[in-house]
């Protein structure tokens, strides 16, 4: 029986990020040739940055995302769309605003819904995701704590998209961009590992150093919730596409 998630180890982020660009683009010209949409659910962080530029680039060539629909996977709580730090800002100046998908297609989850919504929005979230089709391709990171989007050490598998505590390497690993610890907002929006295991195929990108340990230990044998990414074992179409340095201590 193959084993999952498969892992790819590519000589440079730029050539791992290019491969995934490149199954994402046939994707899209796919479906748009049979005249149907595509579900792509969608991270942030500093990984995925070149496999927007790649997308960007596809753009510029001539790929049309005209027929793309796109969920998030998470968001602060308490940011707005303006703030400089809030994913909605991250995805329109890495990806949305340089190719041509409808406005009305992007869903991000909103940072700024009061908490007497929340259970309501999120609610909602899921259903946006299924009345779409459901995601065909997920493209997630990996936190330095095993961390999918934010289901942190802990999470429970069972939980659709849902509000969370960040876990405090979570905090520390985003306190420079907020310039300062004290300023990371303690909450987020997530879609739950239920939500991530339901999409048709999912792609993560882990890049450098830094990820090496945990990249071994999520693909080591057995799932366990103190790393949610070990969920993904249980996902029969899931890869991971490394660079050589987080790729290095696999066997
Ligand atoms: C954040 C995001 C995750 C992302 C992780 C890793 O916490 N919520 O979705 O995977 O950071 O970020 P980076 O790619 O910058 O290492």
């Amino acid at each position: 029986m193959p084993q999952f998630p498969a892992h790819r180890i590519f000589p440079t982020p730029d050539a791992a990020s290019e491969a995934l660009a490149a199954e994402i683009g046939d994707l899209v010209s796919t479906r748009s040739s049979e005249d149907r949409s595509v579900v792509l659910g969608l991270a942030t962080g500093s990984t995925p940055i070149r496999l927007y530029a790649e997308l960007t680039r596809l753009h510029r060539e001539g790929l049309s995302f005209s027929n793309v629909i796109t969920f998030n996977l998470d968001e602060y709580l308490g940011l707005g769309r303006d703030h400089p730090e809030s994913y909605w800002q991250f995805m329109h100046v890495r990806l949305f605003d340089h190719i041509d998908i409808p406005p009305e297609n992007i869903h991000i989850p909103d940072g700024g819904i009061p908490d007497g919504e929340l259970e309501g929005y999120c609610a909602g979230y899921e259903e946006a995701i299924s009345e779409a089709g459901g995601i065909d391709l997920q493209v997630l990171g990996i936190g330095r704590n095993g961390h999918i989007g934010f289901n942190e050490p802990g999470a429970d598998p069972n939980l659709p998209t849902h509000v969370t505590k960040l876990n405090e390497v979570t905090i520390g690993d985003a306190a420079e961009a907020f310039g300062g610890a004290g300023n990371v907002p303690r909450r987020a929006i997530t879609m739950g590992v239920k939500t991530i295991l339901e999409a048709r195929r999912v792609a993560l990108l882990a890049f450098g150093e830094s990820k090496a340990e945990i990249v071994r230990l999520s693909l080591s044998p057995g799932v366990t919730s103190q790393i949610p990414a070990t969920y993904l074992q249980l996902h029969r179409d899931s890869t991971y596409f490394l660079d050589q340095d987080a790729g290095a201590q696999l066997g």
